[in-house]
């Protein structure tokens, strides 16, 4: 199993939402975060010596699926994201050691 997390735009959330459950995944979750990428938080790139971070709201999704889901669900995320514009996001894969469906007990990948 692996954790898909991406980092994507507000107004994308429903995009992302819809790509992926149209290919299957039943689970996953949406967080609102804050944070920067290489512009760090200015919309061009700055060059001053002493440079302020901005803090910009970004959502981080998370989806822990099956090894063989894992190149559908970075397509997935990797088009319905995109606009093409700076601060689109990213896409990191985790590897996942466990995982339990409190209800039943059940461990490993019928938990997804
Ligand atoms: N290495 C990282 N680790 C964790 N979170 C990150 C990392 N890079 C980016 N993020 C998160 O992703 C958000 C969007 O990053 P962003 O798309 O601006 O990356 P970038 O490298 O600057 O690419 P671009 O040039 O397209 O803007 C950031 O606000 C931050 O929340
Ligand atoms: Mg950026």
């Amino acid at each position: 199993m692996k954790k898909v997390e991406a980092f994507i735009r507000h107004e994308k959330v429903e995009e992302v939402r819809d790509a992926l459950s149209s290919i299957g995944i039943e689970g996953m979750s949406f967080t609102e975060i804050k944070g920067f990428g290489r512009q760090k938080g200015y919309t061009e790139t700055y060059r001053g010596a002493r440079v302020t971070i901005h803090l910009r709201p970004k959502v981080k999704v998370e989806a822990v699926v099956d090894d063989s889901a894992v190149d559908r669900v970075i397509a997935a995320i990797g088009e319905s994201a995109r606009t093409g514009d700076i601060g689109d996001g990213k896409i990191f894969v985790i590897p996942v050691e466990y995982a339990q469906r409190i209800r039943t007990g059940e461990t490993g990948p019928e938990v997804l």
